[in-house]
């Protein structure tokens, strides 16, 4: 995992210990959440509550019917029937959507349409990234440095060179998992890959280069001003459909095993692209196979408290770190904060506490207003997050039915408050109008 033994160790600032979620407190959270109910401010927003619909009662086709533009093009009618909700198993992802859905993006440079990626010689590379200028710099993870760069048909990429380290066997299993992963899928939310080179101890992935940072880097207003609500939901959405494709609709099921804010970049119109596959795993085909056991990996503070205790991988272990993802845009704090109270230091445990005590508000970003409109979405938001943290995975709804429930809050939030109301000048918008694809 990224922290602790791992060699990946310190560079998750917010990691912490990995045993920090005592399961029986989430499942007494769980237990409890009827106590929601006796929110006054809930009480005293329910003549607005009508305009929730229950998610449990929306059909799947209802729930991207008016949207055509956000429908997930993989998403076509004959496949919303595919049962998702609930299960543990991939029997369902046995129809195989292949590739193609987005393939049209690669037209413009015949080597790059290649199946497999563009094997790139150094030299490329070293041109592509001008020698890999530190100016070019764009983010550093665990597995090595991150630069932009630019490719001969002007084509702007993201170039990642994994730290040399010969000792490292790890690292190279992350290079060839990263590449096996990316040359499978193609979506819209997921970053798109260019190709690679492994050549005399380099080991370098090429990607498109997603212009506007990461999700973390937003949620602390690196980037100027704080996301509003409207956006965020929008952003839980997005990746709530790429983690969706990953699980049901790619080549082959593909759990992600590191769903966290660092991981999601967002474009200039603020959508959101998932990326890092360095821990992605291919999840099981075979009907009956429910899990696969493997050696624990992910981010403290997002791992699956059930594969911890068990090394059972499933698709469920991505909504739960989806979970934590949820609370931390509600709250805009890390999944752990060491320097907090004790009992805040877990932001899951304490968020969830809070939402069962009826004080969902006080857990809010203080850059978003606490106004009633906000809060109705936060509880709804915690509703289904309660869900994803539920100890074990079966209490957890399926990827696809958490990116219908969220459909369906950011649907009712924005038919309440049209998009002129939301706007705020202290607050990003995304631009309808404007597209980043
Ligand atoms: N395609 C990209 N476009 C723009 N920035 C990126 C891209 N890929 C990675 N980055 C930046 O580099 C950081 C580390 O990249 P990541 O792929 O997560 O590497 P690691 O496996 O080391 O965590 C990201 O958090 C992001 O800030
Ligand atoms: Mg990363």
């Amino acid at each position: 995992m990224r922290s602790g033994a791992s060699p990946r160790h310190g560079r998750n600032p917010s990691s912490g210990s990995r045993r920090s979620y005592a399961s029986s407190e989430l499942s007494a959270a769980s237990s409890s959440s009827s106590a929601a109910s006796r929110n006054p401010v809930r009480i005293a927003a329910a003549a607005l509550r009508s305009c929730f619909s229950s998610p449990e009662s929306m059909s799947p086709d209802d729930s991207f019917a008016d949207d055509p533009a956000r429908t997930p093009a993989h998403l076509t009618p004959s496949t919303r029937s595919g049962s998702s909700s609930g299960g543990s198993t991939f029997g369902s992802a046995k129809q195989k959507w292949g590739k193609g859905l987005y393939s049209g993006g690669y037209a413009n440079s015949p080597k790059r349409g290649e199946p497999g990626g563009t094997k790139f010689t150094m030299a490329e590379i070293q041109k592509a990234t001008k020698n890999f200028n530190p100016t070019l710099k764009i983010g550093q993870g665990g597995s090595g440095m991150v630069y932009k760069g630019q490719l001969d048909d002007g084509t702007l990429v993201a170039v990642k060179r994994a730290k040399k380290n010969v000792y490292d066997s790890h690292m190279s299993l992350e290079f060839q998992n990263e590449i096996q992963t990316l040359q499978r899928i193609e979506h819209l939310n997921l970053v798109r890959f260019h190709g690679y080179l492994e050549h005399e101890g380099e080991k370098i992935i090429v990607v498109e280069y997603v212009p506007n940072g990461n999700l973390r880097e937003h949620l602390d207003c690196l980037h100027g001003k704080p996301l509003d609500l409207a956006t965020r939901l929008d952003i839980a959405i997005d990746v709530a459909h790429a983690v969706t494709y990953l699980h049901m609709y790619s080549d082959h099921p593909v759990i992600h095993r590191d769903i966290k804010s660092s991981n999601i970049l967002l474009t200039d119109n603020l959508r959101a692209k998932v990326a890092d596959f360095g821990f992605a795993k291919l999840a099981p085909t075979e009907a009956d196979v429910t899990h696969v056991s493997t050696q624990v990996k992910g981010t403290a503070g997002y791992l699956d408290p059930e594969y911890l205790r068990t090394y059972q991988l499933t698709e469920k272990s991505d909504v739960y770190s989806f979970g934590v993802l949820l609370v931390e845009l509600v709250s805009g704090r890390r999944p752990i904060e060491p320097k907090r109270e004790l009992n805040e230091r877990i932001t899951a445990k304490w968020a969830m506490r809070k939402f069962t005590e009826g004080k969902a508000i006080e857990t809010l970003d203080p850059n978003l207003s606490p106004s009633p409109e906000n809060y109705l979405a936060v509880e709804k938001i915690y509703e289904l997050t309660l869900r994803c943290l539920a100890p074990t995975r079966n209490s957890r709804p399926s990827m696809r039915r958490s990116a219908e429930i969220l459909w369906s809050i950011r649907r009712d939030y924005r038919e309440m408050f049209p998009l002129d109301s939301l706007s705020s000048p202290k607050s990003h918008q995304r631009n309808p109008s404007a597209k980043s694809h």
